[in-house]
Formats: structure tokens, sequence, C-alpha cells
């Protein structure tokens, strides 16, 4: 077997382990996938700058995220159907963010429920939640974050309704998986996945199957999504949701500068710039794109973080040069999980925490905190490159940083 040395690595791994439907639920984005591809793209597009002669031999990557200390300026994202990558999914990925010291954020959309989570790790992690329209239940799902001692509540907005992802329709994906004609050699053919899904601990909707009317006769995700997810939702609802949990709350799915701003007012602890990973407004702008403005905007006023392409050290280098103070990864470790269950995603963890190592080093800072604009070329008042040549994210940069 290839050796893994990267993300992309464990990317093809987990192509290979994991029935399609799964794979390509976990990989795709919305629609003609402009907006998935242009978080990479933005991201590549932002050059990093050079710097010799600079005594970098202590290096610090630990910091804090929403008062939390954390090993790594990273947070696993909340992730749907963790636990159909590999059997237990969302326990085995919380145990590997405990031992890297990275917080863990258990999705409304789980396998494995909010208890079980909490029982198997006995650490707190977060709670990611979705108002959907029963209140009733999503006031219950706080209760039951708290009463797990989750650490944080991320609210996710940018779902009041779904975006539909091609891959996920022609695929058929149901939950719990139905072996049909049509992926029975798939599925044969994938005996480690076979082999940890049954031992699983659940094989559906842990938070929802039980609570949640109709879950139990449905029989595709979108359709299920189409009718419990609420276009109501307004900022009202982050009111709501502010007074039911009174402990570190984040905004997830900030992607204009209104929008932060409103946020920044709410009461929340932070944001997440965040368009789902390019699975929900096709064509929207990249988050890279939209880091610079909204860190502008809102940075002395809120907590930044971001996501959205993260598949590297030095990605997560962009983004904290851009006015994060952390990120949340997704995919990366989505597919070290379907590529090796715990020991895949601590090696996905394990990859980004070496590669942002030898960036700071080679970019000439020591401790996070002192990764800025400086690190980017053409986005700092020291670098001197003429600014009109550089990506958009990076021009963004300068200006503000002019401006400040
Ligand atoms: C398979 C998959 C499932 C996801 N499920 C959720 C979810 O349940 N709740 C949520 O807030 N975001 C969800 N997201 C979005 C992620 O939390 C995160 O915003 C996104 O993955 C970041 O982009 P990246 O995958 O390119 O790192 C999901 C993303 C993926 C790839």
């Amino acid at each position: 077997m290839k050796t893994i040395t990267c993300i992309s690595d464990l990317r093809d791994l987990a192509k290979r382990r994991v029935p399609r439907a799964f794979f390509e639920y976990a990989d795709s984005g919305s629609y003609a996938e402009e907006t998935l591809r242009a978080n990479r793209s933005d991201l590549e597009a932002i050059k990093l700058r050079q710097r010799i002669l600079i005594d970098v031999d202590k290096r610090d990557l630990s910091t804090t995220i929403v008062g939390q200390k954390a090993a790594l300026p990273i947070a696993l994202a909340p992730i749907g159907l963790c636990g159909m990558q590999h059997g237990d999914g969302e326990i085995l990925a919380a145990k590997a963010a405990n031992e890297a010291g990275v917080p863990f954020t258990l999705s409304t959309m789980s396998v494995c429920s909010i208890e079980q989570v909490a029982e198997a790790t006995g650490k707190p992690f977060w709670f990611q939640v979705y108002v959907i329209r029963d209140r009733a239940f999503i006031q219950d799902l706080i209760n039951r974050a708290k009463a797990a001692k989750c650490s944080a509540l991320v609210l996710t907005l940018d779902l009041q309704i779904l975006g539909q992802r091609h891959r996920d329709v022609k695929n058929g994906l149901t939950v719990p998986p139905e072996i049909k004609l049509s992926n029975v050699v798939d599925i044969a053919t994938k005996p480690r996945w076979i082999w940890s899904i049954l031992n699983g601990r659940s094989k559906t909707f842990g938070n929802l199957a039980g609570h949640v009317k109709g879950m139990e006769n449905v029989n595709s995700l979108a359709e299920w999504t189409a009718s419990q997810f609420d276009p109501t939702l307004s900022w009202k609802d982050v009111a709501w949701v502010r007074k039911l949990w009174p402990g570190k709350l984040i905004l997830k799915g900030i992607m204009d500068v209104e929008d932060a701003k409103l946020a920044a007012k709410s009461g929340a602890d932070a944001i997440v710039v965040s368009n789902h990973g390019g699975r929900q407004l096709d064509g929207a702008a990249s988050s890279i794109s939209m880091l610079p403005q909204i860190a502008d905007a809102v940075g002395k006023d809120i907590e930044i973080m971001f996501d959205g392409g993260v598949r590297s050290g030095q990605d997560i280098m962009r983004a904290l040069a851009l006015g994060a103070k952390s990120c949340m990864i997704g995919r990366s470790y989505v597919y070290g999980l379907g590529a090796g269950g715990q020991a895949g995603v601590a090696k996905a963890i394990d990859i980004l925490r070496k590669e942002l190592d030898v960036t700071m080093a080679l970019c000439g800072v020591s401790r996070v905190s002192q990764i800025g604009p400086q690190v980017i070329v053409g986005a700092s008042a020291t670098d001197p490159s003429p600014v009109r040549s550089k990506p958009k994210a990076a021009r963004t940069a300068a200006k503000s940083k002019r401006r400040a």
C-alpha cells in the first residue's frame, strides 16, 4: 500500500474503502460545484512569503479557541453521517481529536448520538445544532448537549433549505444504507467498511431516530431534510438559542459583512466564515475570498473561525494570515476516517500539524499569534511587492492593513 504523506493520499484510500454513495456524499458539493472548486483554487492562489535567517528554533502551534486551549489552531467541523464513513465514526473522530488536543464537533445529523459519544469518550466535545421546524425538539437537543457537558454549541445557519448534491440524488443515498442491485457489488467489495458498520453502535441518525416524527419512514435523506429544515429561520431564532445555551456559542455559515456585523451583536462568542464546504449556495464566493473583509469589519468584536477547502497546514497558515483565529477541518478528517478509522483521523491531524509547523518556520514565525498578513505576498506594509498582481484575498488584506 502506498505511504500516506498528505490529505490527498487519505482521500484516495477512503475512495477505495468507503462505498461510493457515502464517499461521494462527503466528497461532493452542490449543483455544478463551482463554490466547492473556488474554495480550493482561491486558497491555492494565495502565495506565502518565504523568509530566511529568522530564529524559528522554538515553535509553538498552540492557541485558544473560544477561550479553550487547543494544541493546534483547528477544530474538527460538524459532519453529518460520519458514522457511515466508518462504523462508530463520530466516536473514533472524537477520540482522535481528544488525543491531538483539538475540539471535535458532533453534528445534529450524526450516526452516533450525543449520549453515545459522551459515554464512549468521557471528554467534552462541541455540539452542532440546526434549527429545524420542530423547535421543541431543538430545545430538547440543546438540553441533551448540556447534560452531556458539551463545551460549545455551534449553530449552523446556512441550511434553511437544502442545496442539492447531484451525486446524492443519483446514488439514491439512504440512511441506513440499503443494499440494492445497483450497489451490491460496490458494497460487497468493501469488507472492512461492512465489518465496521455492522459492529457500530448505531446505523441511522442517532440524535433523531425515536425523537423526530417521520424519521422511521423516510427513505431519502434529501426528502427528510427538505421536510424538516426551516426556511423561516431568522435572527430571532439565534436570540432564542442564545437564551437556551449559556455556554460558548459559535455561529456557522457567515459569508457576508452585513451578516457578520449582526452576528457580532448577537451575543455569540465566535463566527465561522463558511459556505458549508461548497455544499449549499453554489455560485457563492469562496470562503477565503470573504474572510479578509469580514475580519476587517468584525474581527475586533468577535472571534473568527474559518472553513472551506482546508487540505494542508499551508491552508491553515493562509486563513490565519487573513484574519481567522482558527480553522474548522471538514473533508480533510472525513477522508482520514474513511481511510482508517481513528488512526486515519489521527493521521489527518498529524499531517496538518507537521505541515503548519514547517510552513511557520519557512515563513519566519514561531507562534500562531505571530501569523498575520505579513506572511502573505503583497498583503502587508512590510512587503513592497506590488499589490495589483496579487490574488483578491491578499489585496483585501493589504487594503485593510493600510487602513488600520
Ligand atoms: C460530508 C459532510 C457533511 C457535513 N455535515 C455538516 C453538518 O451536519 N453540519 C454542519 O454544520 N456542517 C456540515 N458540513 C460542513 C462542514 O462542517 C464544513 O463547513 C465543511 O466541511 C468545510 O469545508 P471542507 O470540507 O472543504 O473543509 C458537512 C460537510 C461535509 C463534507
